[in-house]
């Protein structure tokens, strides 16, 4: 028997290569033992390519990453097979085939769940985004290739007990995990700690070390200064079950395409609930309202009007991220009023735990959803009005709007505008 070891879980490289010569060799399948790590015989010196087709390679690709130690021997006897002239692929019985199948299907719906179960929490006041999942196979790599593609501008790190993915613009790199994280709370904590070694172990490309569990870590005696936006509102339990409650939420369609629902955060005690229209593109991943390019303006005109967003609750009309696909690129649309209705118990419901006795409604989807109509922004922005309810609304335009002026001196004119009617938010909160 002929001992192949890799030198990871994830060494699609080095399979392929051991895989090419192996079978340029003549070397059958039941004659090799697959491993990660340890001894390894040598690969055979074998010259010349053959020809793999595409979609046996993209199958092989995906059922790499299941977590079956078996798959590696698996699809080697299929590339054997194939080149030996085998059309394994016209026949859909082939119980090899379909192990490969059903072993790639296990892998795409974990690698999804991963990316729509994942929250990520902001650290390092705000200058990392991290995350925590225990995934069923081995999709972290694939996984934080595809993040770091599609937002190149987060710096993120992706912790999980096989290993964590660290992303900062210009590179991924990856170091060792975490077995085990409670809460946020509990995975802020163990970052604060060992954030700066983990990165820079990753930076040096050191080999991955075991696991850590943070339940025989000792903990830090005071949880860390939290970032610019709070965790979420766990302290009421009501609101977390309504999040918990939404994420399966189905009432429009629009929960088909997204990656997931957004639901609301901050302290359930806030006087003020700032309301925006829908998730974009990164609240989508992210699972966090207001952390995309509209969310980095608003907290810029917060803290110029004096306001401290860990002291409101921030939330959305409509809790999904409604887009049309466009190549690569994710392209918002306006919600439709249906959508906005469909979504309004959800609203309602944070509106009735929070009772924040001032609603600031950023932009047209935000006051139509509160206010049951349309409402002209230029006309009715900038002063209080009274709600039935007894509550307070206060019509401003949405930070995403300043984004999309065309030009410097109408962006710095109108920003100066959102910054004044903050600004009017702070003095009708501090009247009383
Ligand atoms: N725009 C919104 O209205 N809400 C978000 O959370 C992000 C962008």
């Amino acid at each position: 028997m002929r001992q192949i070891a890799l030198s990871s879980e994830t060494d699609w490289d080095g399979w392929r290569q051991a895989a090419r010569r192996l079978v340029l060799a003549g070397i059958e399948p039941a004659e090799l033992s697959w491993s990660v790590g340890g001894a390894s015989d040598p690969l055979p010196d074998a010259s010349g390519s053959f020809n793999v087709s595409r979609a046996l390679v993209s199958l092989a690709s995906v059922a790499f990453q299941a977590r079956e130690p078996e798959r590696f021997g698996l699809l080697y006897s299929l590339v054997w097979r194939s080149h030996a002239g085998d059309k394994l692929l016209e026949d859909a019985d082939d119980p090899d085939l379909l192990l490969a199948r059903r072993m790639a299907l296990s892998v795409r719906a974990d690698a999804h769940r991963m990316r729509t179960n994942m929250r990520f929490l902001p650290v390092e006041d705000g200058a990392r985004f991290l995350g925590w999942y225990a995934p069923a196979h081995f999709v972290l790599e694939a996984n934080a290739q595809l993040i770091a593609r599609r937002f190149p501008d987060l710096a993120f790190s992706i912790v999980t007990p096989d290993g964590a993915a660290h992303w900062n613009d210009t590179a991924l790199r990856f170091g060792s995990g975490l077995r085990h994280a409670e809460d946020d709370e509990a995975l802020a904590a163990w970052w604060d700690r060992h954030g700066a070694a983990l990165l820079e172990q990753a930076a040096e490309g050191t080999s991955v070390p075991e696991a850590e569990d943070l339940d025989e870590a000792p903990r830090p005696p005071d949880l860390p200064a939290l970032g610019p936006v709070v965790l979420r509102a766990v302290s009421d339990p009501a609101l977390l079950r309504a999040g918990k409650d939404a994420a399966s939420c189905q009432r429009c369609p629009l929960f088909a395409p997204a990656t997931q629902m957004v639901f609301g955060e901050g302290s359930a005690d806030s006087a003020v609930m700032f309301v925006g229209e829908q998730p974009g593109d990164q609240e989508d991943v992210i699972g966090r309202p207001f952390v995309g390019p509209a969310g980095q303006m608003m907290d810029r005109a917060m803290e110029e009007a004096g306001i401290d967003r860990r002291t409101v609750y921030v939330t959305n009309s409509v809790k999904h991220f409604k887009f049309v696909q466009r190549g690569k690129r994710r392209i918002h649309q306006t919600p439709e009023v249906p959508e906005i209705q469909a979504c309004g118990g959800w609203l309602d419901l944070e509106r009735d735990r929070v009772r924040p006795r001032l609603l600031v409604l950023m932009g047209g989807s935000a006051a139509r959803a509160v206010m049951g109509r349309a409402v002209t922004i230029s006309r009715e922005r900038g002063r209080p009005i009274q709600l039935p309810d007894g509550q307070t609304a206060f019509v401003t335009v949405h930070p995403s709007y300043l984004l999309r002026l065309p030009d410097a001196a109408s962006r710095a004119r109108e920003y100066a505008a959102f910054v004044r009617d903050l600004q009017a938010v702070r003095a009708i909160m501090q009247a009383g």
